[in-house]
């Protein structure tokens, strides 16, 4: 593909799972294992930031409009993003986002990303290139 989205791609396994979740403003409140390897951060310095730290500019703002426009109407929103790492790189996942609920009652936001398929990365770039 010919978009420089940054300098070093990292790749997921099939085992990998990336796992955050967030309050109902989409700060961040817990962080897998995963997440912290491929995004660079610590487990500390990702609690109590705000989860478009590792947005990429490649995203079309309307693919985010659209997840919590889904999400805040308690549905299930999934789709193909490219995250970009600490020092610049970037990965791609095909991610899940869902609500749920706290023990108080209340909401909070949960998503689950596994690795995609070169043609879901490859059809992602031709959608995003035309709504940039
Ligand atoms: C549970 C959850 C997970 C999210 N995961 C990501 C993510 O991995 N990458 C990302 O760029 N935005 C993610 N977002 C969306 C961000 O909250 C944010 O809307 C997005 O990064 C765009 O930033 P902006 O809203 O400040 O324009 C997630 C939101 C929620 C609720």
């Amino acid at each position: 593909m010919s978009i420089n989205l940054g300098n070093k791609e990292l790749l997921l396994d099939s085992e990998s799972m990336i796992v955050t979740e967030t309050d109902s403003k989409g700060i961040i409140i817990f962080a897998s294992k995963d997440f912290c390897k491929y995004a660079g951060y610590s487990y500390g310095e990702l609690v109590g930031q705000n989860h478009n730290c590792i947005r990429h500019p490649f995203m079309p703002k309307i693919a985010f409009k659209n997840l919590w426009d889904t999400i805040q109407s308690g549905k299930k929103w999934s789709g193909i993003v490219v995250n970009q790492t600490k020092t610049g790189g970037y990965y791609w996942v095909k991610a899940m986002v869902y609500p749920s609920q706290n023990q108080d009652g209340t909401t909070k936001y949960i998503s689950v990303r596994v690795m995609p398929t070169k043609n879901e990365i490859e059809d992602a770039i031709k959608l995003y290139k035309t709504i940039q």
